[in-house]
């Protein structure tokens, strides 16, 4: 196989990265990897059709695997059922599905947040269904002085329970990963990347309540912050092919799907998720 090629994206994250067998990394292949992962965070693999147990072993190379129940390392993100029909609107599914297409990073809203996901795409609809990533240490990078001043020291709050009730979705204590109880983690509006050093803002939509504000201040300021952030050239959106993999890194990026027809089109994604290091990921 020639060797890896890495071409980086138009943009402040991202890069295309082809010339190599995802079931097949090398030490070598995996430190170039590895370092492309921290320039770019959103690696893009073009049609590596991996299995679901090249898709795990894959994942496992970035950390744990985060489990969304005792054992499960894998999980269909699919409004498609198992006999072949289409969740519907206001089902629960369908109600999880249509959170993702809002900003967020995966996990913010556990103890221990995400370090990482791996997505593999099995079926994309014709029309909509990106996935799009916004750089959130370009966008820090690119904040005033004056409110990297006001932000240094605050935090917010993380909770699943709040992000769907922003959709109008209401869900029970232990309704399944992320409902487990009502406690939210509080995280600081600026992380530092473990490996790179490099501030990036924490926001998204699991975020509330900034200590504090009052409820109109803190989702004002949580608001314009993330309308700042997520403009070009900070943001990438990926028109899947099945078989594409793309790993990011949740500690500095934000990422949302996009709309489609949830009614009467499949959107099937494989997805791993990698488990943050408690060192660094951890909610105070
Ligand atoms: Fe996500």
């Amino acid at each position: 196989m020639p060797q890896l090629k890495i071409e980086s994206l138009d943009a402040t994250l991202g890069a295309v990265l082809t010339d190599v067998d995802l079931s097949l990394v090398d030490d070598d292949t995996w430190q170039a990897i590895h370092a492309a992962f921290l320039e770019y965070a959103v690696l893009i693999f073009p049609g590596q059709n991996i299995t679901p147990e090249q898709h795990i072993a894959f994942g496992s190379r970035f950390g744990n695997i985060e489990e969304m129940a005792p054992g499960v390392q894998l999980v269909y993100l699919s409004n498609k059922l198992p006999d072949g029909s289409l969740s519907q609107d206001g089902e629960h599914l369908t109600q999880i599905l249509r959170g993702v297409e809002v900003w967020h990073t995966d996990s913010s809203y556990m103890p221990l947040g995400s370090k990482g996901a791996v997505l593999a795409a099995q079926e994309i609809p014709p029309e909509g269904g990106q996935t799009e990533w916004a750089d959130m240490r370009a966008g820090y990078d690119a904040l005033s002085e004056e409110m990297k001043a006001r932000i240094a020291d605050l935090s917010a709050y993380h909770s699943l329970f709040y992000s769907q009730s922003q959709i109008g979705h209401k869900v029970e204590v232990g309704a399944g990963y992320g409902f487990q109880d009502k406690e939210s983690p509080l995280r600081p509006l600026i992380k530092i990347h473990p490996e790179t050093g490099r501030p990036a803002l924490l926001i998204g939509r699991h975020a509330h309540n900034i200590p504090g504000m009052d409820q109109d201040e803190s989702r004002k300021l949580l608001d314009e912050l993330l309308e700042f952030a997520c403009q070009p050239p900070r943001t990438y959106e990926h028109q899947w092919q099945p078989g594409d993999v793309i790993a990011w890194d949740n500690r500095c990026l934000m990422h949302r799907a996009r709309p489609y027809d949830h009614h009467n089109q499949a959107r099937v994604m494989r997805h791993v998720r990698i488990a943050g290091d408690p060192e660094s990921e951890l909610a105070a």
